[in-house]
């Protein structure tokens, strides 16, 4: 682990322009700098970086970080050896300390299971080396120790409780949250039998293991064959709190360089779909997790390449997960970003399809990919009889709910335009297929959108706080409730900036709170705010709509407060000291209404 004092002195001494500089040729544009974004394609520069903020975002792609992050994304290196790059390039010597650091428990216990995690990775590994079993099945399988190397593929052995000797904590609760052991349930007496014991034991036992990265590189979960046949074929690491299923894939670690080079992600259905295609060459694919494709999933793939080619199995339930993906794709698709479904013969997989056909002929049938418009139209058109008047209604109305989802404008147009050319109908005389809103007004990129929350006051001036950090000076912690993700990490970040000098950027602020449980609560926040502003030294309005959400703050936190009284009030429950104080909240939220009574409309009568 590296000292969080020592990534901060670092984040203070090297410079984000430069850093970004050394690899993209920035422009000065204003206070910021600009150039054409290096994590998607793009024609016209939408890459932000600003120095006093120390901070870099894509409006395009909506890629964001600090100079660690930006190292991380762009040279595919984990936080620490990203830490490690930028501090020889700034001379400057990482300390390094073993176990916990005092003073973040939170940090610290998220990074506790983190390398708990890696721990059981390399065991598995090392297990692999010693059984001659599981190599024989990999190879069987047709995967060399390169790829296996590549993909960190283990072995976990088959026995209950092989981990006991690995972690000294085995009966732990933080070992209960990884979700390497599961507990048994204790059993009651049943006459002559004893009561049983809860006992814990390990959830992966003979199977061949995959770990799942993040997007960091950090493992998070595990799947795991068993070798040959068994039930169930795959048992997957549960949701923990590092690992959520519906955000991540399989292989999107490995597969990031060759993602960004061809412009083109492959999504297969299986963990060893992902890894044949890598043993033939295709690096670009990842897999979902056993789960169905999530908007999230397609939201997050769109911002890392262009085009996104879905090659699900070719029997029945691949089509269905094909259809489905099609579904959770169309609010997200944008002009300019294809998707495309490659249909496999019905008895194939990704993995005995590239294996039977080879690299060349997998390339050949992804080109032939069939476009999104056309899978929509073919299969709507397939369930109905389109020689019928009857029939080309009925295609119609299915194809309405789908296409008015279409928010592409350019793409919607062809698909409205096909639809009406096949039911023999004039475009303009297919009402209600737009989407629902003014169409012409321009709209927030779509993969923002899909992970756009409701704004608490809390979050609104956890945005400005982290536009200004200076700022956070001002706020009053008390009027927080920390009741809220969002409230947490302002209530956090607040006696963060407190607590150092003046001039904190953004860039020192997210480190600060890399991995901790706020980190998700800051993203969020810097997503929904126009985080890179420029905000001058003096700026009175950034600091008058503070004053005003503190404000409300106070007003929300007092009817709160009101509330409660008068609830317990209702049971004869308060003091002295809470009536007086009842009477006070009472009186001054008339007071207050009186003020804005102009505003309001009458009373009902
Ligand atoms: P498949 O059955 O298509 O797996 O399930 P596969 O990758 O082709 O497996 P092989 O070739 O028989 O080894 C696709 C995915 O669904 C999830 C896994 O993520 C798997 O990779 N799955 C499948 C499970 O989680 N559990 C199962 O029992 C089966
Ligand atoms: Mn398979």
């Amino acid at each position: 682990m590296i000292p969080q004092d020592f990534i901060q002195s670092l984040l203070g001494r090297v410079d984000i322009v430069d850093v970004i500089d050394r690899h993209v040729r920035l422009k000065k544009a204003g206070t910021n700098y600009k150039a054409c974004c290096p994590f998607h394609n793009e024609k016209t520069p939408s890459f932000n970086v600003s120095p006093s903020k120390q901070f870099y975002h894509c409006f395009g792609c909506g890629a964001h970080g600090n100079a660690i992050g930006f190292v991380m994304e762009y040279s595919g290196l984990t936080y620490p050896d990203a830490i490690r790059e930028l501090a020889q390039q700034a001379g400057m010597e990482v300390p390094e300390v073993r176990g916990n650091l005092p003073g973040r428990p939170a940090a610290a216990q998220a990074k506790g299971l983190v390398d708990r995690m890696m721990e059981a990775l390399n065991y598995y590994r090392a297990e692999l080396k010693k059984t001659p079993e599981a190599i024989e099945y990999l190879k069987r399988r047709g995967l060399s120790g390169e790829i296996a190397a590549r993909y960190g593929l283990g072995y976990a052995p088959d026995a209950w409780q092989s981990l006991k000797g690995v972690f000294a904590d085995y009966e732990s609760a933080e070992m209960k949250e990884t979700g390497l052991v599961i507990d048994s349930e204790a059993g009651e007496a049943h006459g002559a039998e004893p009561a049983k014991k809860a006992r814990r034991y390990d959830r992966f036992r003979g199977r061949v293991m995959f770990p799942i990265l993040d997007s960091r590189g950090n493992v998070i979960g595990f799947g795991g064959r068993v070798i040959g046949d068994g039930e169930p074929k795959y048992l997957n690491s549960p949701e923990t709190p590092l690992f959520e299923k519906g955000r991540e894939l399989y292989g999107l670690w490995q597969a990031r360089r060759a993602i960004r080079d061809a412009n083109l992600v492959i999504v297969v259905e299986g963990y060893m779909d992902v890894v044949a295609l890598a043993q033939h060459g295709v690096e670009n694919a990842v897999a979902t997790l056993g789960t169905a494709t999530t908007p999230m999933h397609v939201a997050k793939l769109l911002r890392l390449a262009d085009s996104v080619v879905y090659c699900f199995d070719g029997d029945a339930a691949g089509r269905r997960a094909a259809w489905k993906a099609l579904e959770v794709s169309l609010p997200v698709l944008a002009d300019g970003k294809s998707v495309a479904f490659l249909f496999l013969p019905p008895e194939d997989d990704p993995d005995t399809f590239v294996r039977r056909v080879g690299k060349e002929a997998f390339l050949g049938a992804l080109a032939e990919a069939k476009p999104l418009s056309q899978f929509l139209v073919s299969e709507i058109a397939s369930k109905v009889d389109m020689r019928s008047e009857e029939g080309r209604a009925r295609f119609l109305a299915q194809a309405k709910p789908l296409v008015s989802q279409i928010e592409a404008p350019a793409l919607g147009a062809m698909i409205r335009k096909r639809l009406a050319e096949l039911a023999g109908l004039d475009p303009a005389e297919l009402p209600g297929y737009l989407p629902p809103r003014d169409s012409g007004r321009p709209r927030p990129a779509p993969a923002a959108r899909v992970i756009r929350r409701a704004h608490s006051l809390e979050a609104q001036i956890l945005q400005r706080v982290l536009r200004k950090p200076d700022l956070a000076r001002s706020v009053d912690p008390d009027l927080v409730s920390d009741g809220s993700p969002e409230g947490r990490a302002l209530h956090a970040a607040l006696a963060f900036a407190r607590e150092g000098d003046s001039g904190l950027t953004l860039g020192q602020v997210i480190a600060h709170f890399e991995g901790s449980e706020h980190a998700a609560a800051l993203e969020a926040a810097i997503r929904g705010g126009s985080i890179l502003d420029e905000v001058p030294e003096d700026d009175l309005d950034l600091a008058a709509e503070l004053a005003g959400l503190q404000d409300k703050l106070g007003h929300q936190r007092a009817d709160r407060r009101k509330a409660e009284l008068e609830a317990r009030h209702m049971e004869g429950g308060l003091t002295e000291a809470e009536q007086a104080e009842l009477a006070s909240l009472t009186a001054r939220q008339a007071a207050s209404k009186g003020v804005n009574s102009a505003l309001e409309l009458p009373p009902k009568q």
